[in-house]
């Protein structure tokens, strides 16, 4: 039982540092004998989401497909780490009730910070009325109210995020080592 699967939700806006956390967090418990899988919805969506848009009911089907997919590998002793906007909180909630063993990880940065970052420059085309449907702009965006671990990213730099997060899961019993 010790040894089993647990799924790492991280969700925030787009350009919180999902994915860039995601990466440093992943060799860390590949390190201490995790097999850990990166569930990015980004890359996902050029896949397995492939046929999806960016309204409510795509966005939930999106999610629901990564939950499967997060699901499986955790019932196979692997940590899935999924890095997906998710804006919404039926659909987090769906996942934690699916999945089972789960932690949600708020990345908190404000929008403000993520706009400056604009990593895909989205924010910029979505001020300046060019797409619809940007998360934070014009499509909603529903924080965690009671997240497992919640990490600024203002203050702590994407590795010390990171270890930040197996800090925490530590504290709250989850088995980093495996
Ligand atoms: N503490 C931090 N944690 C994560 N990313 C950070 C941090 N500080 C600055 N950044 C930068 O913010 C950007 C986050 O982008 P990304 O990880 O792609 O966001 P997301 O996947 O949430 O859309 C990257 O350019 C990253 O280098
Ligand atoms: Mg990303």
């Amino acid at each position: 039982m010790a040894n089993r699967g647990f799924c790492l939700w991280l969700t925030g806006l787009p350009s919180a540092g999902k994915t860039t956390i995601a990466r440093e967090l992943a060799p860390l418990l590949r390190e201490r004998g995790w097999n850990v899988e990166l569930l990015d919805g980004d890359e996902i969506r050029q896949g397995l989401s492939s046929d999806l848009g960016f309204g409510r009911k795509a966005r939930e089907t999106h999610a629901a497909r990564v939950t499967y997919v997060a699901k499986v590998l955790a019932r196979n002793d692997v940590i899935p780490i999924v890095a997906l906007i998710s804006p919404y909180a039926s659909s987090r909630a769906r996942a934690r009730q699916d999945i089972g063993r789960f932690v949600e990880i708020y990345i908190s940065t404000p929008l403000d910070v993520c706009e400056q970052r604009d990593v895909k420059g989205l924010y910029k085309k979505a001020r300046a009325g060019e797409i619809k449907e940007m998360t934070g702009v014009n499509d909603p965006y529903e924080p965690p109210t009671t997240p497992e671990i919640r990490v600024d990213t203002v203050r702590l730099a994407p590795r010390d995020s990171a270890r930040y997060i197996l800090k925490e899961l530590d504290r709250l019993g989850w088995p980093t080592h495996r």
